[in-house]
């Protein structure tokens, strides 16, 4: 009996990733960091590219030497170095770099020059998320710095990006003060006499929501999995499919009396005579603990609350006396007919960017 069953739909990502790329005057990046949010990295590269992606993003450099070793021939950037992969290996796999601080830029050059090619560099600046990128008044320095390294035959700088703190709420006054931020990084750069290939700071919010910040380039990522962060107004999810689909079974049917507590700590008591349906799966598996009493279900069409507590490997729905659940019926976490992710978020206390993260990082242990 399978216990979770995580389901990919390949299509839905590449369709998704067209409707992007129908959007927008700007090139696509997919990006498909963190196993593609939990899809499987290779599967939803292959798929973000059928659909028309350009670029695909990722965070971690092993992530980039995956997608080469996956066979990926496209443009692929990645925007946090670190030193467990060295840089001379990414420059040799044809990977775009991100630098924000001179000892980056440095370290780039340095391998650039071990391997006799030409990095190919993003300058990130920090325009108010505060995590990543060079801050505005260290960016002259930082622009000389890339200049010179430029000038030396070591990089070319094709890019400069940033991020949004604050674009999955549509209006906000972070939003404009950033976007005006980049716009004065970029005119700095060519200024100091690069030329920019590729401007890049919308994420999927800023994507569906703020066509006039697409530059050149726009980096959506949960959108890719059908996942707007931002409600679409027309109601039609932006014409985007969600990805994953997850699923257990029932592995066990029985009549109760009234008054009977359920699971550890009997904290559901059932009101009337009735029959419980044992599932296969519990926080083991990535299901909330937090969700006993909360989170809902889909069986043979009908919802469930979960009765009780989450345990370790499974959990129990009450079905009411007469049910016609049987063992083996699928139950549905995810997916048509039942609860989305993004009710998970909410059953959770979290994002639905979470929440396929977490179910998706255990598909090793579930088929499909
Ligand atoms: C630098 C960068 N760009 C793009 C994205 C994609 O963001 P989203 O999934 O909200 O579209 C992320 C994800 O957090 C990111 O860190």
């Amino acid at each position: 009996m399978s216990r979770l069953t995580v389901a990919v739909d390949d299509e839905a990502i590449a369709s998704n990733v067209a409707s992007l790329v129908a959007r927008t005057d700007a090139a696509v990046m997919a990006v498909v960091k963190a196993d593609a949010y939990g899809h499987g990295l290779a599967r939803a590269a292959a798929a973000a590219r059928r659909g028309g992606a350009a670029w695909l993003g990722v965070a971690q450099p092993h992530e980039a030497l995956e997608l080469r070793l996956a066979g990926d021939t496209g443009r692929i950037f990645t925007w946090l170095y670190g030193p467990e992969v060295s840089a001379a290996t990414l420059i040799a796999a044809d990977v775009d770099l991100s630098f924000s601080s001179p000892e980056v830029l440095a370290v780039i050059a340095a391998a650039a020059k071990e391997v006799g090619a030409t990095a190919r560099v993003h300058l990130s600046v920090d325009t108010g998320l505060a995590r990543e990128g060079s801050t505005p008044a260290d960016l002259p320095a930082l622009l000389a710095a890339a200049k010179a390294a430029q000038d030396d035959g070591l990089v070319t700088v094709v890019g400069m990006w940033s991020h949004f703190a604050w674009a999955d709420a549509p209006g906000h006054a972070t939003i404009d003060a950033q976007a005006d931020v980049f716009r004065a990084a970029c005119d700095a750069a060519a200024a100091a006499g690069l030329t920019l290939e590729v401007r890049h700071l919308a994420n999927s919010a800023a994507t569906l929501t703020r066509p006039d910040l697409h530059f050149d380039l726009v980096r959506p990522g949960i959108a890719v999995y059908g996942l707007p962060p931002v409600e679409d107004p027309d109601g039609n999810n932006w014409g985007l499919t969600p990805a994953m689909a997850v699923t257990s079974r029932i592995v066990l049917v029985k009549d109760v009396e009234a008054g009977q507590g359920v699971s550890y700590g009997h904290t559901y008591t059932t009101s009337e005579p009735t029959t419980l349906g044992l599932v296969s799966a519990g926080y083991s598996d990535g299901i909330f603990r937090s969700v006993g009493n909360v989170g809902q279900v889909s069986v043979r069409g009908r919802r469930y609350t979960v009765a009780g507590r989450i345990c370790m490997d499974q959990f129990v729905l009450d079905l009411g006396r007469g049910t016609d659940v049987q063992v083996g019926d699928e139950v549905t976490l995810i997916g048509p007919g039942g609860p989305t992710a993004k009710d998970w978020a909410e059953y959770a206390g979290t994002i639905d960017y979470e929440i396929v993260c977490r179910f998706g990082g255990l598909r090793p242990k579930g088929v499909s």
